[in-house]
């Protein structure tokens, strides 16, 4: 094979791209993410590797055979809205390239590559959807009804996918086919480029949470209403919002977001009778993380009740802090030359495989350390040099 990184990326360069939000918009399930699959798909059955859709929609593609405790590499290639190029996809083209590599230099130890549906969590809400399902972290039938934007259930999803929803569920045969896990991922941040390295090898991921808050007013007329006479959500929703970016600066190395509001009915000239907004809280300390949520809490009360509202609170998915294994972590990184070691403030699909079987994850240097959003940045000879060190990894836990 004479693909490279540059090439498989460049092939899938036109999907999923979003004219109005820029970058890349590839929904689970859309006509955007499922022609990537099938794209990763006719490249896996060209090499000849053993393609299968498990339960959950992972899709596996085998070399060496079916079985357990083989070495498995792979990421996603849905995006949050407006996304980067890489952010999954590098992943994936990376896994194809090290496979092809492996092959050209004889390695036979049983390895496979998978592709994750819903890591973002951008249509249902839900982040890592299918690792969460694949080891049953989360119940199938509140995955069944999670909908999207437009009310479509994640059965009717996946079942329109060739998915058969009453099959979602905790898959243990699937989970001990991995012997390893190790994720190849863009940098979601600068410490590659700060320190002019091309590679390094993953020591964290910090705990991070989703909380729906919502605001109930008084949907009225925005000219018939005085002011004085309104119960606006929306103003409660802005007051939170600033409070957020406060309390989350207050405390050393909190992350606290509001990306997602959403007003009901949400006209121009209406007084919105509800406003969701959508909480992202992280922190190396899940004690912290649940501090800061709290106190947020505590002041969505307070702002409903000053405008006359009604509040809601709901945790929509935690997961803790992962260290990830310092033995493979170092054994990796000195098969890389002495690689560095970071953290990352993303979450990843390794993250939630690191709770159930070895786990490891390597960046690739991101330029412009931007991430959910256009300006992510790979450079070619970096993209490379990831594969090649993806290889090298797999052939060191192979035991080549
Ligand atoms: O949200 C995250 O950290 C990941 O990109 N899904
Ligand atoms: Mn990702
Ligand atoms: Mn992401």
């Amino acid at each position: 094979m004479t693909d490279t990184v540059a090439s498989l990326m460049a092939e899938i360069a036109d999907l999923g791209t979003d004219p109005r939000r820029g970058g890349y918009s590839r929904p689970v399930y859309s006509t955007a993410e499922l022609d990537l699959r099938a794209w990763f798909v006719a490249h896996a059955e060209r090499r000849g590797l053993d393609v299968e859709t498990d339960r959950n929609g992972i899709l596996w593609a085998w070399a060496g055979g079916v079985g357990e405790g083989a070495i498995v590499t792979g990421s996603h290639l849905d995006s949050v809205p407006g996304g980067g190029a890489y952010d999954g996809p590098l992943g994936v083209a990376s896994a194809l390239v090290a496979f092809d590599r492996l092959a050209e230099s004889g390695v036979t130890g049983r390895r496979a590559i998978a592709v994750f549906p819903e890591e973002e969590g951008s249509r249902f809400g839900l982040a890592c959807l299918g690792s969460r399902l694949l080891t049953g972290a989360i119940d199938a039938d509140r995955v069944r009804a999670l909908t999207d934007a437009d009310g479509i259930t994640f059965a009717e999803a996946s079942r329109a996918a060739g998915v058969a929803p009453d099959h979602l569920g905790a898959d243990p045969e699937a989970l001990a086919r991995i012997g390893t896990f190790i994720e190849l991922h863009v940098e979601q941040g600068r410490g590659l480029a700060d320190l002019e390295r091309p590679i390094a090898v993953a020591s964290s991921i910090l705990g991070h949470g989703r909380w729906r808050i919502s605001f109930t007013g008084e949907g009225n007329h925005a000219g018939t209403t005085l002011m004085g006479d309104r119960r606006d959500p929306m103003v409660a929703a802005a007051v939170l919002i600033a409070e957020v970016q406060r309390l989350g600066r207050r405390v050393p190395d909190a992350r606290a977001t509001v990306g997602r509001l959403v007003p009901t009915p949400g006209g121009t000239n209406v007084i919105a009778s509800r406003v969701d907004l959508w909480l992202d809280v992280r922190h190396p300390d899940d004690v912290v993380t649940r501090y800061l949520v709290d106190e947020i809490t505590a002041v969505a009360a307070a702002v409903a009740r000053d405008q006359g509202c009604a509040s809601a609170m709901t945790e929509e998915s935690f997961s803790a802090t992962v260290a990830f294994d310092p033995g493979l972590r170092d054994r990796l990184a000195g098969a890389l030359d002495d690689a560095p070691v970071l953290g990352t403030g993303a979450g990843h699909d390794a993250g939630v495989l690191k709770e159930h079987v070895s786990t490891a994850m390597l960046f690739v240097r991101n330029p412009t350390g931007v991430s959910h959003a256009p300006g992510e940045a790979v450079e070619d000879g970096d993209a490379e040099a990831g594969a090649r060190a993806l290889a090298t990894s797999i052939a060191e836990l192979i035991g080549v």
